[in-house]
């Protein structure tokens, strides 16, 4: 079944409810990186613009587990939403409907019922007399949460206009079959995390490169001394399944030839050493020069590079260059598509001052980019198509 559209006609003279995903970094009381509030932008100025009574806007902000934490108030994100959106907003504790035309009402994970998609929680979301649903929070909705399907259960439902983009722009890589040109970067700490995602370009990407902390599980894996490296142990055997998935379907994994490292990642001693140096109590933090320029040289042949995840552990100084170094690699590739995803890539494209055009899609989701792309049913969107 398909999913419906958008238009003029389908939100005049409606109530409106919106969840999006405005779970944004947060320091000192501010907004650090705004990309998931800018990308809303289009859905809630269209809102806006025709027509509708009023817009209730639902998001979450990290995991407080239904238990009210100050800190993870989203009241703190509404001088860069209005700012961005050029409105005045009210913000909203109780979920109820107050008097403006645009109302953000409070994390709704403060609230038991929210995961839990309770019915008596998602009648108190529909408590403002929300008319029609929209979806424009691509980045939860692997979440079968109350304001995710919940609402979207009760009500005429749409996805928004970023939504819409997202399952555009990833869909061609859910395909099974060989996909000629396609790398795929993977980093971050944890493989397990990223198992089904592997496994699955394993069969259809021509290249994998390997980074971050993960990178170094494969390293154990393969059976190269990892020093005290972080690495999860219990997940050697599936870093050797998809190296044999890789091998079977003619798919090149890369892993790191040379590692910076350092006994802790405060130390002011830090080394860069070919991978077979690694010994003792170091620990790695990021890929060294030689695996960036070879890692640049795959990466500069393909014809679409997908990326989750960073190299190293950028937000210090001492490891950055590994992520910035592939980060920059990727941008100048101007005859191939390069997609981005996940929280880390879009804060070191902040910090190395990489803007967003020099790609041609930096997803919003995090988790969700990488279990669409596996190929999973997101319940966010497979709720729209019953609707
Ligand atoms: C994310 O940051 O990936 C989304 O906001 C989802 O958050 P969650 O993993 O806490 O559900």
């Amino acid at each position: 079944m398909k999913i419906k559209k958008l238009t003029h006609n389908v939100v005049k003279d409606k109530i409106i409810a919106v969840r999006v995903d405005f779970n944004v970094p947060v320091k000192n009381g501010e907004v650090t990186e705004n990309t998931r509030i800018i990308e809303s932008i289009p859905t809630l100025k269209f809102l806006v613009k025709n027509g509708t009574k009023q817009i209730h806007i639902f998001s979450h902000m990290g995991r407080p587990k239904g238990k009210v934490i100050p800190e993870l108030s989203l009241k703190i994100v509404i001088p860069e939403l209005e700012k961005q959106l050029g409105e005045k907003i009210e913000f909203r504790k109780d979920y109820a409907s107050g008097k403006a035309r645009i109302q953000l009402h409070e994390n709704v994970r403060f609230h038991e019922g929210e995961t839990k998609n309770a019915p008596d929680f998602i009648q108190k979301l529909l408590s403002n007399g929300a008319e029609l649903f929209v979806n424009e929070g691509f980045a939860v909705s692997h979440r079968a949460h109350a304001s995710v399907v919940g609402m979207a259960s009760y009500l005429p439902s749409y996805p928004g206009f970023l939504l819409e983009k997202e399952i555009e722009v990833l869909t061609p890589y859910i395909k099974t079959g060989k996909i000629p040109g396609l790398l795929v970067l993977i980093g971050g700490a944890k493989i397990s995390t990223k198992i089904n995602v592997l496994k699955h370009f394993a069969t259809t990407a021509e290249n994998i490169l390997i980074g971050g902390a993960l990178a170094t599980t494969f390293l154990a894996a393969e059976g190269y001394d990892v020093g005290e490296s972080f690495h999860e142990p219990d997940m050697l055997e599936t870093a050797r399944e998809i190296l044999g998935i890789a091998d079977k379907n003619n798919v090149g994994i890369h892993i790191p030839i040379d590692v910076v490292c350092a006994e802790n990642e405060n130390s002011t001693e830090v080394v860069t050493l070919p991978l077979e140096d690694v010994i003792g109590n170091m620990k790695i933090f990021d890929i060294g020069p030689h695996t960036i320029k070879s890692y640049t040289e795959v990466l500069s042949h393909s014809q679409t590079i997908i990326w989750n995840g960073p190299m190293g552990m950028f937000e210090k100084k001492n490891y950055e260059n590994g992520t910035r170094g592939i980060l920059k690699a990727v941008a100048i590739q101007k005859s191939a598509k390069t997609i981005l995803g996940g929280g880390d890539t879009l804060e070191s494209m902040k910090k190395f001052g990489i803007e967003k055009h020099a790609f041609s899609h930096v997803s919003t989701g995090g988790g969700a980019m990488l279990e669409f792309l596996e190929g999973k049913e997101l319940p966010g969107i497979e709720v729209l198509k019953s609707r």
